[in-house]
């Protein structure tokens, strides 16, 4: 049963997932497919945080077209071919795997000449997809109070600087600063209300707030790398420039973060939460611009934080636990009777004169 609505989930997922949208004389418009949704199911102790998929198998994953954010048109898509999202949480972090297919490229210290993704949600209720929160304001007079309720989350990770299968992200000496920045990999957590208002976590143009943390993880990953023992920085560029193969991305972050800032979305098990995937990619060699990227989306995308496999365990049937109810009250039956049988023992032995031991 619960396979087949995986299935049913994935077909109707996949079938739906024809976006159409246009920038029509600079009025933003965009057709997005209501049906289409992301499912993270509650998998513990399935996947590792290494950039390898090898471990996600097992786990449903959701297609999508890649298209121009900035102009969704099907003429201009990502030609390498649709990025595939898989989802899940054990519980306590969510996990994200992107995979997308693309000639290898990397060009050490320079982010733009390297691909690059970025993942991003919705805290706000008034944010908007588009224009990343879509708060009216502008970078003088965004603040936290002109933009309440138009707050987006962000996660980008630029590759540049970061090691194929190592771990970036929120570390100590970042964290300890009280920010969303990462010096080592450059996997770092924002929130924006809109394009131009958008900050490093824990940074704002009216003072900095310390209490702020980079709470994500993450490492990347391509298939025409040849070792699995681990790379160092001196192996850089890791494989030759142009090999066919797939790219992919890892992330990880607790379901419930600390903020108090209203700068990171918090997700909740059994509740839906609306997000996108962006990604960069130097196409023909060309460094990306900030604003030059694709979508799988042009609209926000509910991510479901499904709760505990009560399915799994129903179907684990009933009468092994009714058998097991038996036992129990059997065991409780004769834990009572040698209770009660001990008790006239012990007061029976009572009436034994007591003989102290030195006399015998
Ligand atoms: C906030 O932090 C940023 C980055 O560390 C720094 O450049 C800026 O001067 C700080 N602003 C204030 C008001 O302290």
């Amino acid at each position: 049963m619960f396979r087949v609505g995986i299935w049913l989930v994935a077909i109707v997922v996949l079938g739906s997932t024809l976006v159409k949208s246009h920038e029509e004389s600079g009025e933003w418009s965009c057709e997005s497919d209501s049906e289409s949704r992301v499912a993270a199911e509650f998998r513990p102790g399935l996947v590792t945080l290494d950039g390898h998929a090898d471990d996600w198998k097992g786990v449903d994953g959701f297609d999508f077209p890649l298209l121009p954010a900035v102009d969704p048109d099907d003429d201009h898509k990502y030609s390498g071919g649709k990025m595939t999202l898989k989802a899940l949480h054990d519980g306590k972090d969510v996990y994200f795997l992107l995979k997308v297919d693309g000639d290898y490229v990397y060009s050490k210290g320079d982010n733009n000449k390297c691909p690059s993704v970025a993942l991003m949600f919705q805290v706000g209720e008034s944010a908007s997809y588009h224009n990343m929160g879509g708060c009216k304001e502008s970078p003088g007079t965004c603040t936290s109070k002109s933009c309440r309720g138009y707050e987006v989350d962000i996660m980008h990770f630029s590759i540049g600087n970061a090691v194929p299968g190592r771990l970036y992200g929120g570390n100590v000496i970042d964290n300890t600063q009280g920010n969303g920045g990462d010096r080592f990999g450059h996997l770092v957590d924002l929130y924006a209300w809109n394009p131009h208002c958008r900050n490093l976590d824990g940074i704002s143009p009216s003072g900095n707030d310390s209490s702020a943390q980079n709470d994500w993880k993450g490492a990347w990953w391509h298939d025409s790398f040849t070792t699995h023992s681990g790379f160092i920085e001196e192996d850089s560029p890791y494989a030759s420039s142009g090999k066919k193969g797939t790219y992919y991305f890892e992330f990880s972050r607790s379901l419930r973060t600390m903020d108090r800032l209203q700068q990171d979305v918090q997700f909740t098990i059994g509740q839906s939460s609306k997000f996108s995937v962006a990604f960069w990619y130097p196409v023909d060699g060309n460094p990306w611009h900030g604003s030059g990227h694709y979508s799988i989306s042009c609209d926000w995308l509910p991510l479901d934080i499904s709760a505990g496999s009560s399915v799994l365990s129903k179907s684990a049937s009933g009468s092994s636990w009714d058998a097991a109810n038996a036992f129990a009250l059997l065991l409780s039956v004769v834990a009572f009777c040698s209770s009660v049988f001990l008790g006239y023992w012990v007061s029976k032995a009572k009436q034994v004169p007591f003989t102290p031991i030195n006399n015998l």
